[in-house]
């Protein structure tokens, strides 16, 4: 639709809204609601673009990807129990509470040991929670996130990882210079649609265009 046309929005995903913003409120670890928002408008932008998908199954899950997080959660268990509590409470048919499930736990990088998704409204939301990981936003939130968990900017001392396990990746040391590395320069090859891959291209080169300059200020003459 037009912008500014006036668009039905289904009560439910209202519902789901005010739900991840209660819960990504106050988020400083790159969580926060404005990156669901981000994600939510990027996976419906690739939807629309490739004319593909179920959206409401893409917005619902887009809101929803990061509520089991474990990042965000006291355990794993705990986040998992968490959505699958607040679907139940929502008017959907079991059908659609079983796909925002399913898309939702097949989305995370999990250092690289991902799976391999099978259905576009899977492919939408993770190709956009990855174009949210990369450019300036992303090197913005490698940082806050780096900050929080108290690693360094970078430490020249520390390896690059090739091969990671998910434990390894979680809780390894690195720096958020190694996590460039590690993950946010391999994304732009790990994405499934044309339309993402196309917004990757420039943030991308973003990227590199920030570790030349940030290799060169480190290396200080004298
Ligand atoms: P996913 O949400 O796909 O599981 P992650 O949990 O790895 O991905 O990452 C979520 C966000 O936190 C991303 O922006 C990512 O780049 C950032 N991040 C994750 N691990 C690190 C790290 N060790 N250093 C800096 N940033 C990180
Ligand atoms: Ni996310």
């Amino acid at each position: 639709a037009k912008k500014g046309a006036f668009m039905y929005k289904h009560p439910v995903l209202l519902q789901i809204e005010l739900f991840a913003r209660a819960f990504h409120s106050g988020d400083a670890s790159g969580h926060d609601w404005h990156h669901i928002r981000r994600v939510r408008g990027l996976a419906l932008y690739i939807a629309e673009k490739e004319e593909k998908g179920d959206r409401f199954i893409i917005e619902a899950s887009a809101l929803l990807h990061d509520i089991p997080d474990v990042k965000l959660n006291a355990d794993n268990q705990k986040g998992a129990k968490k959505l699958k509590a607040f679907l139940n409470s929502l008017p959907l048919a079991e059908y659609q509470k079983e796909q925002i499930q399913n898309i939702v736990a097949s989305i995370s990088f999990k250092g690289g040991n991902e799976t391999e998704l099978l259905h576009f409204e899977a492919m939408a939301v993770r190709d956009a929670d990855r174009l949210d990981a990369i450019g300036a936003i992303g090197i913005a939130r490698a940082f806050a996130y780096g900050g929080k968990k108290g690693q360094p900017l970078y430490d020249p001392e520390l390896p690059v990882r090739k091969q990671m396990t998910e434990e390894e990746y979680r809780n390894g040391k690195t720096s958020s210079i190694h996590h460039f590395y590690e993950k946010l320069l391999l994304l732009k090859d790990r994405l499934y649609t044309e339309t993402a891959k196309k917004l990757a291209e420039e943030r991308h080169y973003f990227m590199e265009q920030f570790l030349q300059e940030f290799f060169k200020e480190w290396n200080v003459e004298r």
